[in-house]
């Protein structure tokens, strides 16, 4: 089956930073599930290059829109292999392919007559590139989504796209769907901004160079967010050469996005191909916001993580596993190097690290580096039993921490199990040398389990220990206990998750 992944398109106006990381590293996590499962993946994501908010910074810097969005962009593009992401593609929309994909699109939204010449003014965000809404309206004509942020009295003639013609296809969507949006909570937001009355929304604008030029009025740009959200479809169109991806990946699986792109995502986007009739995508998974002092991390409040010095200091897999562990996928949750550093040492060194470093030392002190052939101990199939199943439905739904947390347990069922054999006691007694084979075997037999399970968290991690145990499949039929046959031959690992991080 094909399973097609996207993260937004992030702003070259700025740095990479956490939260950016976050919605890459869970989309990834889905990526790597579904590979594991025998899927068609592809997996999207890149930058989102135009608009008023690149073309202002770059003003600030004194340098072009190009220049500043090619040096950012590479940024972002050099932090997907350092997070070990698994795009299958990274998009830029100043790449003229994209370009001529959008205006192909938007023309075909034009002649069918979904497009005129229109009048508007408003309150308008220049970071959001949007105008707001009366109940989007802070106090003193602020930004609610840039906190504080002063909006711009802005009025403009350029061309509309009739959104409200959309209505009623959208509450039917939403009616006939109700899944279409997740959690449960962004599907209500979703329906109840639709359910308010749809106002027509700006889809050029006439003072600004920086964007796609409109082909049947080359005065005009598309409006950023027009030309953002087709990214999810020209994708598909020119990311291999001389396919067109769209008949095997549209419409997409999941668009992965925070809850402060909601209503382009679940309202704009399904309306605007519906005017160019493309098929709606299957569902949206919207998260919440990573929350750094108690307020939303964001560049404008300078308040970010930054994922490059924590990926130093803790590695790569540490990084992925604590922002899909920390907050609740979905919905919104503080972040902190403490609270990073309290997981690292507590989950990562003294759960698995040590599960590992143990299971494998036993197994080669006491029996020469192989698994024994025993039967897996009957005791842990119980806990075993539909794990994997159990996985694998959650993350169908996107609860990645749900997901984590299941397998967790596992990790802790077995540090438990540990502690009741005791195999250094059994170890003493030569008449025990059947027990010891059952309990080393069992606890190898489940620490491989749970590298198969853990995989798409900590993909380096989980090979190492795979590789370690003799036992690098990772296809997730094997992700059952006693799917495994003993007598494998395992070799000792340096920890891995060292108690006093590299600097
Ligand atoms: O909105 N917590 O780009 P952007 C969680 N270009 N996620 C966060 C976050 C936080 N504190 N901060 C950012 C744009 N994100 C548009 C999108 S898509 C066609 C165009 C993540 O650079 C989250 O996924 O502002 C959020 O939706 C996205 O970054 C916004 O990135
Ligand atoms: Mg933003």
């Amino acid at each position: 089956m094909a399973f097609y992944v996207t993260t937004p398109i992030y702003y070259v106006n700025a740095a990479p930073h956490l939260g950016h990381a976050y919605t890459t590293i869970a989309a990834d996590v889905l990526a790597r599930h579904m590979r594991q499962r025998g899927e068609d993946v592809f997996f999207l994501t890149g930058t989102d290059e135009h608009g008023e908010p690149v073309a202002q910074a770059a003003e600030k810097q004194g340098v072009t829109p190009k220049e500043l969005a090619d040096r950012n962009a590479a940024r972002f593009e050099a932090l997907m292999p350092q997070l070990d992401v698994t795009n299958d593609f990274f998009i830029r929309t100043s790449d003229p392919r994209h370009v001529a994909h959008v205006q192909e699109i938007l023309q075909r939204v034009h002649d069918n007559g979904h497009v005129y010449k229109g009048s508007y003014e408003g309150w308008y965000c220049t970071r959001c590139a949007d105008f707001k809404t009366d109940n989007e309206i802070g106090p003193d004509n602020t930004c609610l989504i840039h906190e504080g942020f002063p909006l711009e009295r802005e009025s403009e003639e350029n061309w509309f796209f009739a959104l409200s013609r959309f209505q009623e296809p959208l509450e039917r969507l939403y009616t006939e769907r109700p899944d279409f949006v997740l959690p449960a909570v962004r599907f209500n937001e979703a329906r109840s901004f639709i359910a308010q009355g749809l106002d027509d929304v700006s889809l050029s604008r006439a003072h600004l160079r920086w964007g796609v030029e409109v082909p049947w009025d080359p005065q005009h740009v598309f409006y950023v967010w027009f030309d953002a959200l087709l990214n999810y479809v020209t994708a598909l169109k020119f990311a291999r050469d001389g396919a067109d991806l769209t008949t095997t990946f549209w419409p997409a699986t999941y668009h992965l996005i925070g809850k402060d792109i909601l209503k382009f995502h679940c309202v704009y986007w399904p309306a605007l191909l519906m005017a160019a009739d493309l098929e709606v995508p299957r569902r949206l998974f919207v998260h919440g916001y990573l929350l750094s002092e108690g307020r939303k991390m964001s560049k404008s409040l300078g308040n970010v993580l930054d994922p490059f010095d924590a990926m130093d200091k803790f590695g790569t897999d540490a990084l992925r596993f604590y922002c899909m562990r920390d907050v609740s996928f979905g919905q919104d949750g503080s972040v902190s190097p403490a609270d990073f550093e309290t997981r690292y040492e507590t989950e990562l060194a003294n759960e698995l690290g040590n599960l590992a470093s143990r299971t494998l030392a036993m197994l080669v002190r006491y029996r020469d580096g192989t698994v024994p052939e025993a039967d897996p101990d009957p005791a842990l199939a119980g806990d075993f039993d539909g794990l994997a199943e159990r996985v694998a439905a959650l993350l169908d739904d996107v609860q990645v921490t749900a997901a984590l947390e299941e397998i967790w347990q596992r990790v802790r069922r077995l540090n438990r199990y540990v502690e009741e054999r005791a195999p250094w006691q059994l170890a003493k007694d030569e008449e025990k040398a059947g027990e010891l084979d059952v309990t080393l075997r069992s606890l190898a037999e489940g620490l491989r389990v749970v590298a198969v399970l853990l995989h798409p968290y900590v993909p380096a991690t989980t090979t190492k220990l795979l590789g370690a145990l003799g036992s690098p499949d990772l296809d997730l039929e094997r992700a059952r206990y006693g799917a495994a046959a003993g007598g494998a031959a395992v070799a000792q690992l340096d920890a891995l998750f060292p108690k006093t991080p590299a600097p």
